[in-house]
């Protein structure tokens, strides 16, 4: 095939150039990465999570070392909303790539109100809800575990923006498909699936959590498996696009996100050890699209039972 296929994806009415979005919590405002990456190359940015009041975050250690990942219990330390768009966000306005903002919160009014200020920015082109919070209305019940909590906060926020909203599912529930059917149903644009997976490490000579927090949440490689079953099951669930995450590496993994429905993945963890990580994957997804002859994205997402049928055009994927 001649043309060079395209990466171009759409969540809801925001149109990004490549699939790759950078997980909150893991990329900064981007920074630290400009010199290490091309920031033209990738999707978008979704900031660190935010909360109405400002947080200093969990008790040291907050990060621990797990086979195939890490564990991490920050606790949404940020600086609170007011601080974070007088004095930080127009800084972040000059990144060459689309900015996602992330709200974090406590009630239903919580997520609202900082939805409404930071759509109202333009530096932010679209809104993500971290539900994996406690509702200290309901005995710390996480919103993201419950379908009626997680539709009242979309609705909640949906009423405050049209900008695209993603709604950021949590793994640790029974039934993620009934979650992500709330998210839609309430307004959602878009689900991103999966947040980090709830663990604990203990130190065998102390006989102490390692974790500060004593849990923490796990992500990379070692959830992938975990991640692609949520997405999987979400996708048959709902219409609306899925931005999958969880471990994602190298091209494969990205591709198994994509064949288990997802119309977008997101990068996390990978960047602390490797920021050139979602170079590398755009680079090598548009090759491999040119090389069994796919257009574009669309032809692989959600894919996973249908099989490769057109082998006489396809000679392998190692040249
Ligand atoms: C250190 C750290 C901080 C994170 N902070 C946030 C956050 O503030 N908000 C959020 O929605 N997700 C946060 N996450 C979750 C990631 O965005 C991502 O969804 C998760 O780690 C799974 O993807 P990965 O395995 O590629 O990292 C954080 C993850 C890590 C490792």
């Amino acid at each position: 095939m001649s043309t060079v296929p395209s990466l171009a994806v759409r969540l809801g009415s925001l149109e990004l150039p490549y699939p790759t979005l950078m997980g909150s919590g893991c990329y900064g405002t981007g920074e630290e990465f400009a010199p290490l990456a091309d920031l033209t190359r990738i999707g978008a940015i979704v900031l660190k999570s935010v909360t109405r009041l400002p947080r200093l975050g969990n008790p040291m250690p907050r990060i621990v070392h797990t086979p195939a990942g890490m564990l991490n219990a920050i606790g949404l330390q940020n600086p609170g909303i007011d601080w974070y768009l007088e004095r930080e966000l127009h800084k972040y306005a000059e990144r060459p790539c689309k900015l996602i903002g992330s709200v974090a919160g406590f009630s239903v009014d919580d997520y609202a109100r900082v939805c409404e200020r930071l759509a109202a920015r333009a530096e932010i082109a679209a809104v993500e809800l971290n539900v994996s919070c406690p509702n200290v209305a309901s005995e710390g019940e996480t919103f993201g575990c419950d379908p009626g909590l997680t539709a009242e906060v979309v609705r909640a926020a949906r009423s405050t923006t049209d900008k695209t909203l993603i709604v950021k599912l949590s793994p640790n529930v029974t039934d993620i498909a009934a979650v992500a059917r709330a998210a839609e149903a309430a307004g959602a644009d878009a689900l991103a699936v999966i947040n980090t997976v709830r663990g604990m490490a203990i130190d065998v000579d102390a006989w102490r959590p390692r974790l500060g927090n004593v849990a923490g949440g796990l992500s990379g490689p070692a959830i992938r498996p975990i991640a692609v079953l949520a997405v999987y099951e979400a996708a048959q669930a709902v219409r609306i696009p899925i931005v999958g995450q969880g471990g994602i590496e190298t091209l494969t993994d990205a591709l198994e996100f994509f064949l288990a429905g997802a119309s977008a993945i997101s990068i996390g963890t990978a960047n602390f050890t490797d920021p050139r990580v979602p170079g590398r994957i755009v680079t090598e997804l548009q090759a491999y699209l040119a090389r069994r002859g796919l257009a574009d994205l669309g032809a692989l997402v959600g894919k996973a039972n249908q099989g490769f049928t057109t082998p006489h055009q396809y000679e392998g994927d190692e040249g």
